[in-house]
């Protein structure tokens, strides 16, 4: 194999993408995907590449500095993509705790251990850093997140995200480990775990469930399809500037009450509903604590360094994604009951 990558967490929704991408578009690449398998890890979503043979999973905690080291140790790795975090910000209100221990200390972990290793030769290594636009804090009716915008993250979980980010720069000037960083909007499409937004709603509107929104529903997310996210990782892996950041984004900015109103037209077409009825779902909340009212990046670095741009259009986007939920229902249902946890033991007890 030319290459041993480290992936982490591709267990997750984005990770998962990442995976199937670099597992397939890199037969040249050993691909190790290291995970926890915390609740919002699932293989059943990577179920499609698990026996390539430039494939490994290794179930290990990233906050168990010696798991970390002897990992490093197995695979001598070239380069790291690291996703593993955890990422829902409803969670990083009720506990933050593990935000701080997975993103901050587990991060560290990682860093300590490519720099021990890549230190007498960094030449062709590198860690890369994958955070997200919330670090940047909220943003009025004006105005995008550029690479330049100052910090000011506002929940435990963008907090702990912009501290990662700080150390992984810290590890680059200070130590001269080859990093590079992105930063992403909010991210939509299949294997999405139903806790987010957009399969949360789906998931009820098929269930005739109220669909919760927060607020008055007038907070703004610039919405990017996670395959476009994979494909931006893809590139900046390959040819972005070591040291630098990118920004990733959809240039898609939605009120949540509005996209929540085109995805219940949406699936009153999937579901041969009167038009309206899912409308009637929607149920006012009270807010997230903290809410920032209005994300939207700036992607003009990497569309003219890099030539990405984002693909679908944002209704054919949304219609691919509730498609995909709509007939992946043994997926949801067997999240929703916890079934899917015990799939680990099963393809791997014994190995
Ligand atoms: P996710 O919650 O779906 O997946 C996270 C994965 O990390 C899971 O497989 C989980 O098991 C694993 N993990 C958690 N703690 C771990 C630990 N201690 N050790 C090893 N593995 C652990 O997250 P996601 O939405 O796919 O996000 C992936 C990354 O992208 C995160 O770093 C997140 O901050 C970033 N990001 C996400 C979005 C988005 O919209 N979802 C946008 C921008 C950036
Ligand atoms: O911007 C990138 C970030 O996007 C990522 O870093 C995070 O990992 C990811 O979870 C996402 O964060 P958000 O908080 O923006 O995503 P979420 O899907 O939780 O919420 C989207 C918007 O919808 C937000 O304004 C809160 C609102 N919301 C969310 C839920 C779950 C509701 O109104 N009702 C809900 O039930």
């Amino acid at each position: 194999m030319k290459k041993k990558i480290l992936i982490t967490g591709g267990a997750g929704f984005i990770g998962s993408h990442v995976v199937r991408r670099f597992v397939k578009n890199y037969p040249e690449y050993l691909v190790v995907n290291a995970d926890k398998l915390t609740y919002a890890g699932n293989l059943e979503n990577i179920t499609d590449i698990e026996s390539s043979v430039n494939y490994r999973f290794e179930k290990i905690d990233i906050v168990n500095k010696q798991a970390v080291l002897d990992l490093f140790e197995k695979y001598n790795f070239d380069g790291v993509i690291h996703l593993a975090a955890e990422s829902h910000v409803d969670r990083s209100i009720t506990g933050p705790d593990e935000f701080v221990f997975t993103n901050i200390i587990g991060t560290v972990n990682l860093l300590n251990a490519a720099r021990l290793h890549w230190k007498d030769n960094p030449e062709g290594k590198l860690f890369y850093h994958i955070s997200t636009d919330e670090v940047y804090g909220s943003l009025g009716k004006e105005g995008f997140f550029t690479e330049e915008t100052s910090y000011d993250p506002r929940s435990p979980y963008s907090a702990s995200k912009a501290s990662s980010d700080h150390l992984v720069r810290a590890w680059h000037h200070t130590f001269g480990l080859p990093v590079v960083i992105s930063n992403c909007s909010n991210n939509y499409g299949p294997n999405q775990f139903p806790e987010k937004l957009i399969p949360l709603a789906i998931n009820n509107i098929k269930n005739s469930k109220p669909i919760p929104v927060y607020g008055k529903g007038e907070n703004i997310r610039d919405w990017l399809f996670v395959e476009d996210h994979a494909i931006a990782i893809d590139m900046i892996f390959h040819r972005g500037k070591v040291g630098d950041t990118y920004n990733i984004g959809g240039n898609n900015e939605w009120k949540n009450i509005d996209l929540i109103r085109l995805l219940c037209s949406i699936m009153d077409k999937k579901l041969n509903r009167e038009p309206g009825t899912s409308e009637e779902l929607i149920t006012y909340v009270k807010d997230r604590p903290g809410h920032d009212m209005r994300y939207a990046i700036d992607s003009s670095k990497l569309q003219n360094e890099l030539g990405w741009s984002p693909i679908p259009e944002f209704s054919a986007g949304l219609e691919k994604t509730v498609d995909w939920y709509l007939s992946n229902t043994r997926w949801l249902e067997r999240i929703l009951s916890g079934e899917y946890e015990k799939y680990y033991d099963m393809m791997y007890s014994g190995r």
